[in-house]
């Protein structure tokens, strides 16, 4: 009896101990449970969770084990931390035994608060370890060359004619075509430049090809900008397929799988995994990126079948600004299957010459093109053993140059979400229109039912003609078809598999009868990023504003971030990438997914420094000011919102050369020179900043932001020696462009909001540039005139200048050219341009017109880092401003949520009168200064309570129209009168 009650005042003293808060979403390189990390010491984060006031964590504990067993019985046999003091909870290092290839690590973590009580062991979580060197890789490239290169199906070229349409000009290309032919096809992209003629400049040509194939003649005739495959299926899909056997019980399988071009694994039947368009978006001359896939359940004891379908995709398709088989011509695939047996005896099957080959039923498919699909051509069980094989070719094997393999560093591109169609219409005899009631980025899925042979196109368009057919001429040179002939037999469902598409009306036409309006799905598609912020306010105007900013993201963000998803572009521009990553930041968590890409835009810079307009580069580099700028603004960006150190060591190399090369093509610290295809503060509405001004302004902002970097890194004579020449480019900006009545030349209001963002105006002439931003602003009833470069500066400059009315007059304005402009005009993302459509001018010259564009969006950022008032006060949020700025001429009420690497911060305020009501929480593990708006620190409350009484809240002083508070985590109610 003595032991028992003992036994119980040791549990009661334990859970005395025990801290009433949670450790959870245990991440490793920002990724849930990821497969296929390369980095030899991943970081480790963990949030911590609690109702109390003033969580913070004092200690540490993590567990790595190298089976789940271990991990249960808490022995870390790969790492086990310890007690660490430390108020560490994300970016942590892994400093446990060498990880090697495949290496399993799974692990908890536990935490202690300030008054020692621990908390309970987490959840377990996982990451696996991908092949880091080289020789892991046994497997073989392998491609369809074996198909075409069939004997018997020599390919001739017996003439060929480009001519304007009706044929009054013409040039022969006979010769040009034939010096294409590789292995009996040619797959060619029919313009200008690859015909390298133009026979009626700015007029409609086709192209009439007469050719032979095996001896027999044929004839094609296609138009201008479209694609020319000989044979007709030259630019087929191929699928593989290998079956092995397997003779006992599996312990565990793993796939490993990357393409040049675009792959879908299946194995026995199913689809591995949910990935799209993988393996990403790199530069293929220097890196390609592979997946890991645990397949233990898709395995079975006996005959088992893998299979792949190879698209194009970035590769060997058409990738945006002409760029044509710009890194290869056929798509290659690599596959390794790693298979552990129960009795721990291994088995490998890889991509080699044993793999069959086949055509599938994708007659073609390509970014910009479209994707056709032939139902009577599937081959029912392709990807099942069992299969008569007699038909299919061995696979040939391809040999390419050295290049990196990289494992997982972004959550992929996958389906995100499904949207049913709001409307359908008949534009025209035969022609369906659905509005999807949304831009959005992906693909159709199509339900139908109708004959075999049934052809059925589907067009994707943005936009209405006045007349309700669908806008097209926008796309340039993507015309965005998607075909499927139809198999006959019965209700069939697909959608296409290596194509995407931005659209918000899908035009069916070639069906005899009307269709239902569940004969449309829309899929959209986009990089997985988790989504982590939600904004609304009192104007439903600016709550459109929000979520066509978020739409622009999310349809942008698609392995890389891209300018748009329509036309012929898609591309990785670093100007739009660095004017919106503070916004998207704010949106999502995109950590992951600029680590991926700075790796590419890393790839893109040149040895002397420049870097590219695009990355992947597939452009040249040209050191735009602003685009270039990129490779300094996008790190430093990702350090600040997620206290990413090691993302400033990796690129601070780059962003060193970088900084250097401006010197060294500027004269006197002024870039007067090599600036490339200089942009300039591209789309502004009629307000040109002189290019120089820019230049020379962004040259001091990197500079700035890079000796911001050394200071975090600890390296201070770098610092010093950027802080200085800051100041230097600064002198020579202010004496070159800036007035002693503090005009700057140009006189725009990009001027004097960039200006005052990169701290370029002395002090004494700050409130000068202001007023000057403030009063042109005004002089244009409240509109604004900046392009992309400008536009994320205006409001927070305004507002930090004290112009919170223009601010706010400017932000809710509606007519043109305003943010609002388009939302009452029905956009649902953001528009390229101010002008995309106006009511007395309707579309803008389609050349450069696309209504998927997030770049001016970009005041997303003022939303949540002012109105909602949430700012990192230290990197990765550990400490925390909340400064909501109440625009009384426009908004009584707003609410802002953001869950940053420590958990969810949010904020909502309500105005009645001169009675603000203001919420916020603050997670655990954080600090926050809380400013509350008000003129008199007296009358602020908390939950009710006088300050004084408040628990966790400590007054620190009033300053200007707030009262300023530290606290701790929790959440607050404050009251006050402004
Ligand atoms: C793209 C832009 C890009 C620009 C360079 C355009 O074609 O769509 O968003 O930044 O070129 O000025």
């Amino acid at each position: 009896m003595k032991r028992l009650s003992q036994t119980l005042v040791a549990l009661t003293f334990l859970a005395a101990k025990m801290l009433a808060a949670d450790v959870e979403d245990l991440r490793c390189e920002y990724l849930k449970d990821p497969l296929g990390i390369d980095s030899v010491q991943p970081r480790l984060s963990w949030i911590i969770t609690s109702n109390h006031r003033g969580e913070m964590q004092s200690a540490y504990h993590i567990l790595v084990a190298s089976s789940p067993k271990l991990l249960k019985s808490d022995r870390g046999d790969l790492w086990d931390s310890g007690k660490v003091a430390s108020p560490d909870s994300t970016q942590i290092v892994y400093s446990g035994k060498p990880l090697s290839s495949r290496q399993a690590c799974y692990w908890k973590a536990r935490v202690w608060d300030q008054s020692g009580s621990s908390s309970h062991w987490s959840k377990p979580a996982l990451w696996e370890m991908g092949l880091l060197q080289s020789s892991d890789w046994s497997a073989q490239w392998i491609t369809s060359e074996s198909l075409a290169a069939m004997t018997g199906r020599e390919l001739v070229i017996q003439k060929a004619v480009y001519s304007s349409t009706g044929g009054a000009m013409h040039a022969d290309v006979t010769a040009t075509l034939a010096k294409h032919i590789e292995g009996n096809r040619l797959v060619l992209l029919a313009d200008n430049r690859a015909l390298g003629a133009d026979p009626a400049p700015n007029q409609k040509k086709t192209l009439e090809v007469d050719y032979a194939v095996g001896g027999q003649t044929r004839r094609k005739e296609i138009n201008e900008n479209e694609l020319l495959s000989l044979p007709d299926d030259a630019d087929q899909v191929p699928c593989f397929r290998k079956t092995f056997d397997l003779s006992r019980r599996i312990k565990s399988a793993t796939l490993y799988v990357t393409a040049l071009g675009l792959y879908e694994m299946h194995i026995n039947g199913a689809k591995v995994g949910d990935i799209i368009l993988a393996p990403d978006w790199t530069d293929y001359r220097k890196r390609i990126r592979y997946q890991t896939y645990d397949v233990t359940g898709m395995l079975k004891i006996g005959p088992n079948a893998l299979g792949a379908m190879l698209g194009d995709g970035w590769y060997s398709g058409h990738i945006g600004n002409g760029g044509f088989q710009y890194f290869g011509k056929v798509p290659a695939l690599m596959a390794q299957l790693e298979i552990t047996y129960a009795d721990g005896q291994t088995e490998r099957i890889a991509t080699d010459s044993s793999w069959k080959v086949h055509t599938s039923p994708i007659v073609s498919s390509d970014f910009m093109q479209g994707e056709t699909y032939d139902a009577r051509a599937e081959i029912a069980g392709w990807d099942k053993a069992g299969l008569n094989e007699s038909a299919w070719l061995p696979a040939a094997i391809r040999e390419e140059p050295k290049m990196e393999f990289d494992g997982i560093a972004s959550p992929p591109v996958r389906e995100i979400e499904e949207l049913k169609p709001k409307s359908l219409k008949e534009s025209a005899p035969g022609h369906w229109v659905y509005d999807m009631g949304q831009n959005m980025v992906g693909v159709v899925r199509l339900k139908i039912s109708a004959p075999a042979g049934t052809k059925v196109t589907i067009h994707h368009a943005e936009m209405l003609n006045p007349d309700g057919t669908i806008y097209v001429t926008n796309l340039r040179g993507a015309p965005s078809v998607d075909h499927y002939i139809c198999s006959g037999k019965g209700t069939e469902v697909w959608h296409p598999h290596f194509t995407f598409h931005g659209f918000r009306y899908v035009e069916l036409t070639g069906l005899d009868s009307p269709p239902s309006m569940d004969a449309v799905t829309g899929i959209v598609i986009a990089s997985d990023v988790p989504r982590a912020g939600e904004f609304s306010c009192s104007d439903p105007r600016l709550n459109q504003l929000q979520s066509n900013i978020q739409w622009g993201q999310l349809g942008n963000y698609v392995s890389i971030p891209t300018d748009c998803p329509q036309r012929d572009e898609r591309l990785g521009w670093m100007g739009d990438a660095q004017v919106f990553v503070r916004t998207a930041t704010y949106n999502a968590d995109v950590a992951g997914f600029f680590t991926k890409w700075l790796v590419d835009v890393d790839d893109g810079q040149t040895p002397e420094g420049s870097f590219s307009d695009v990355s992947p580069n597939t452009m040249g580099a040209n050191s735009v000011p602003a685009w270039g700028d990129a490779g300094v603004i996008c790190p430093w960006t990702i350090y600040d919102a997620y206290g990413d150190k090691r993302i400033l060591e990796k690129n601070l190399p780059s962003m060193i050369k970088w900084v250097e090369y401006l010197r060294a093509h500027s004269t006197g610290l002024i870039r007067d020179k090599d600036r490339g295809n200089d942009y300039g503060d591209w789309l502004n509405n009629g307000a040109e900043t002189p290019k120089s001004v820019i230049g020379t302004a962004f040259f001091a902002y990197s500079t700035h932001l890079l000796a911001k970097s050394c200071e975090a890194l600890g390296r201070t004579e770098d610092a010093a020696k950027y802080n200085a020449l800051f100041e230097d480019i600064k002198a020579a900006f202010v004496k070159k462009y800036v007035g002693e009545d503090g005009r700057i030349r140009g006189d725009t209001q990009t001027d004097y909001a960039m200006a005052l963002k990169f701290g370029l105006m002395p002090d004494d002439l700050k409130a000068k540039a202001a007023e000057y931003l403030a009063h042109d602003i005004q002089s244009r009833s409240n509109h604004l005139s900046t392009g992309f470069i400008g536009v994320g500066y205006l409001l927070p400059m305004l507002t930090d200048s004290g112009y919170l009315d223009t601010a706010g007059k400017l932000l809710t304005q509606d007519t043109f050219p305003s943010w609002l402009f388009s939302v009452k005009h029905g956009a649902t993302t953001i528009w390229e341009r101010w002008d995309g459509w106006t009511p007395d001018k309707g579309f803008q010259d389609p050349g450069m017109n696309s209504f998927n564009h997030y770049s001016l969006g970009s005041c997303g950022e003022y939303l949540f880092g002012y109105i909602g008032g949430i700012r990192p006060a230290s990197p990765g949020f550990s400490s925390i401003l909340i400064k909501p700025t109440i625009l009384t001429n426009s908004l009584t009420w707003a609410q802002a949520q953001y869950d940053s690497i420590h958990g969810r911060i949010a904020t909502s305020w309500k105005l009645t009168g001169n009675k603000l009501a203001l919420n916020v929480t603050i997670p655990a593990n954080t600090t926050a200064t809380i400013c509350v708006p008000t003129k008199d620190a007296a009358n602020v409350t908390e939950s009710g309570k006088s300050i004084k009484r408040a628990e966790g809240v400590r007054f620190v002083r009033q300053e200007n129209d707030n009262a300023i508070y530290e606290v701790g985590s929790g959440t607050y109610k404050f009251d006050s009168e402004i």
